[in-house]
């Protein structure tokens, strides 16, 4: 309704100074008898109106219809020098919001909108600025002076169970490598990855990632059905580890346009939300649990995932990528689209034998620190000794090798620190890479990478993630 030109030459000072400022009075006052200024005032009643469904405080999203006028320009959901690629704006608009198109969003709220959002101080929140640098990093999580020098960008995350709500990222390079810095809150640090458990009546078993989710529910009746407002994803019936991962669009043949709008959510397809979005679980029907997938043929998204127990220990972040799947009723179908690049894994599980858990380590005995250990490290567990063990004794369950070819491009390292209770992770990647297909080639440094980031807080798959794409800009 407001041209951007039109509000400006009647007073873009004063208008400015009253959308920029925290105006949180009552939403439905109209103080200058028009509901149709683009004042904040008629901006958070619009959203409130159409939104708060959905988006009320603790509902786990990004966008909040709570947020201030500053939370809203600082969450990165609003982009003042185009106001209508805002993705405040094009979500309620598109058939990929896990919410749908919201019916009751008019024409008229969103011009409003738009009108606001072209009013304030255009800060470029969502964008990391790589520095060009001398000094490369060395990627053992512990983050040298060196990264000082850049601008952080703080993404805001949200779903999921991660304590974390948002990552902060550092980005230098150099003629040969990508470097990253990553920093994110998480209360304790998970590492009992699926270990064998002794039982009172002395058989073994592995123990599951998480009690088993009821067919048809979605994360959030899980949480609410496992402790509510207490849930606890490190309570003693969660045996997963800590994770992390980058999804990056890749602009060869593969590239996904709709990545460039809104991030991560074009490959989250939930068969009970028209595949739009969601978090449906359901472990016997493949063809009716939310997935990551592409629709289209080719495409590929490059995803680093980053595994504290399978990999940390080796320095890796596992390269692998999102393809194009067509949803069955398989079991083999677990992973969607989810698949890896050529190589070894890296890691493979302690074998059965007798029933009872193999090996332990020669130099750590049952449980190292990590719960996982080096294949060269492997010491047999004999009958007797297992029989000897009391009941409860848990046997680490992961043994790792070297990671081979493309599937180790990827270099990175995270520390925990227990006191401020942050993970601090240090990635290197080399701008181009001998796999053209699957990974994201930093080969144009005047290109914008967009980029989305999910942290899993002992969560097999339960993460938490970016509700807008990031772009990764070099400095020349
Ligand atoms: C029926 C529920 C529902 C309604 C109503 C709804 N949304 Fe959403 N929205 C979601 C879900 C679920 C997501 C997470 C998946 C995604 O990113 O699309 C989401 C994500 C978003 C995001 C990405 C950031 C974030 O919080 O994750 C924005 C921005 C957004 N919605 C804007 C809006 C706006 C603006 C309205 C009102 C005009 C609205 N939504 C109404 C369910 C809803």
């Amino acid at each position: 309704m407001y041209a951007n030109s039109t509000l400006r030459s009647i007073g873009a000072g004063l208008l400015l100074l009253a959308a920029a400022c925290t105006v949180d009075k009552d939403p439905h006052s109209v103080p200058n008898g028009n509901e149709n200024d683009p004042i904040f005032t008629n901006v958070s009643a619009a959203l409130v109106s159409s939104c708060v469904s959905c988006h009320s405080a603790g509902s786990g999203r990004t966008f909040i219809t709570s947020m201030d006028s500053a939370a809203l320009l600082n969450s990165g959901l609003v982009n003042p020098s185009t106001p209508a690629t805002s993705s405040l704006l094009t979500k309620p608009r598109s058939a990929s919001h896990g919410g749908g198109i919201v019916a009751s969003w008019t024409a008229r709220d969103s011009a409003l909108v738009a009108a606001w959002i072209g009013l304030l101080p255009n800060v470029n929140v969502t964008t990391l600025t790589a520095v060009k640098t001398d000094f490369a990093p060395v990627i053992d999580g512990m983050g040298e002076s060196t990264w000082l020098q850049t601008q952080p960008l703080n993404m805001s995350i949200g779903g999921g169970w991660a304590a974390a709500t948002s990552v902060t990222a550092r980005a230098m390079y150099d003629d040969g490598y990508l470097y990253l810095y990553l920093r994110w809150y998480d209360n304790q640090a998970s590492y009992r990855r699926n270990p064998w458990v002794k039982a009172a009546d002395g058989s073994w078993a592995v123990a599951a990632s998480k009690p088993a989710p009821i067919n048809g529910e979605n994360w959030g009746a899980y949480m609410a059905r496992n402790g509510g407002a207490a849930f606890n994803p490190e309570g003693s019936q969660f045996y997963y580890e800590d994770k992390l991962a980058v999804i990056w669009n890749t602009y060869g043949a593969g590239t996904v346009p709709g990545f460039e709008t809104v991030g991560c959510a074009v490959a989250c397809h939930d068969p009970t939300n028209n595949r739009n979005p969601g978090t449906t679980y359901n472990a016997v029907r493949q063809d009716s649990a939310a997935k990551k997938y592409l629709t289209v043929s080719g495409q590929i998204l490059d995803m680093w995932h980053w595994k504290l127990v399978r990999h940390n220990m080796n320095a890796i972040v596992d390269d692998q990528y999102v393809r194009y799947w067509l949803p069955v009723n398989d079991a083999t179908a677990a992973n969607g689209g989810r698949a890896s690049d050529a190589g070894d894994q890296g890691y493979g599980s302690n074998p059965s034998l007798n029933g009872r858990p193999r090996y332990k380590s020669a130099t750590q005995g049952y449980r190292p620190a990590i719960y996982s250990w080096p294949g060269t490290d492997n010491a047999e567990i004999t009958d007797a000794e297992a029989a000897g063990l009391p009941a409860g004794t848990e046997v680490a369950n992961m043994i790792t090798v070297p990671v081979t070819l493309s599937r180790a491009d990827v270099m990175g390292k995270a520390v925990y620190d227990p006191v401020l209770k942050v993970w601090t992770m240090e990635i290197r990647r080399r701008l181009v890479t001998t796999d053209a297909t699957n990974d994201v080639q930093f080969s144009d440094l005047n290109r914008a990478y967009k980029f989305g980031v999910a942290v899993f807080d002992n969560a097999q798959i339960e993460h938490s993630y970016s509700g807008v794409p990031f772009s990764l800009v070099f400095r020349r």
